[in-house]
């Protein structure tokens, strides 16, 4: 039998925007009546600073509207300067929380952290967004092997169960806030090799399960072609969730409504 087509999944990924908690509020009033019209048919996840989570999860107390973290660190409490756990995101409203984003990892994050993240999170009620992606595409197809690197180092020792709830993004790190994008075909081939090497680490059932997402400089022109050829369940927005309208027509464009 055909497993069902999971719901799309679309993310804003703020980063460190928008500047005041006032800004923020703003925009998650504009996108709160703009995703009225579109869920329960995508879901939509919206990924502050944060510092704002606890205020922005007031406006949005129907859920129609989900929030996110952009990181957390495995451990509840401790010394650990500036850094937030799983059950501090969890307990201010979040329930998905980005990991591994090539921005971190450029920033030094390594696999061994991003492993240790994910089972943090895997173990909780919190839904995973796992960031993978290649640096630079070589024509030798090197690129391939870097992601397969990347998923085996976060994922290996997870439970099937775990694996099923987590959301893979790939973001090659090149088309990251560039304008520039993935073809939808290379998408599509990339989306399949995910697909294989979680075949490999668990079994067919268990990665069909797994949402795939693509990031990188995602916008209302290019939206709808990636979705309907490239293969993804939805997509991991920065630049452009930070304009309302935009970003509401991305989420149109993987909705079937
Ligand atoms: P972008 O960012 O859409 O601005 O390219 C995507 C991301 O970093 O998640």
């Amino acid at each position: 039998m055909a497993s069902k087509k999971p719901i799309p999944l679309v993310v804003g990924n703020w980063k460190m925007n928008p500047s005041t908690l006032a800004e923020a509020k703003r925009l998650v009033v504009q996108l709160r009546t703009l995703a009225r019209k579109f869920t329960p048919d995508v879901s939509v996840v919206v990924v502050p600073p944060s510092i704002y989570l606890s205020d922005l999860t007031r406006l949005s107390p129907s859920g129609r509207l989900q929030f996110g973290v952009q990181n957390v660190w495995p451990g509840s409490t401790g010394a650990q300067t500036g850094e937030i756990s799983v059950s501090m995101a969890s307990s201010c409203g979040a329930t998905y929380v980005i990991i591994g984003h090539s921005e971190r990892r450029a920033s030094g994050e390594t696999d061994e952290q991003i492993a240790a993240k994910y089972q943090s999170v895997a173990a909780s009620k919190l839904t995973p967004i796992l960031c993978v992606g290649e640096a630079t595409r070589d024509p030798s197809g090197d690129y391939y092997a870097v992601v397969e690197t990347q998923l085996t180092r976060a994922l290996a020792g997870s439970k099937k169960a775990q694996l099923k709830r987590t959301v893979i993004a790939y973001e090659p790190v090149w088309a990251i806030g560039t304008g520039q994008t993935s073809t939808p075909a290379d998408v599509e081939e990339m989306r399949l090799f995910i697909d294989k090497c979680l075949t490999k680490l668990f079994d067919r059932a268990t990665a069909r399960a797994v949402r795939v997402l693509y990031g990188g400089s995602v916008n209302q022109k290019n939206a709808t072609e990636l979705f309907i050829h490239g293969g993804v369940d939805g997509f991991l927005v920065g630049g452009a969730s930070l304009r309302s309208a935009e970003f509401a027509r991305i989420v149109a464009s993987v909705s079937s409504t």
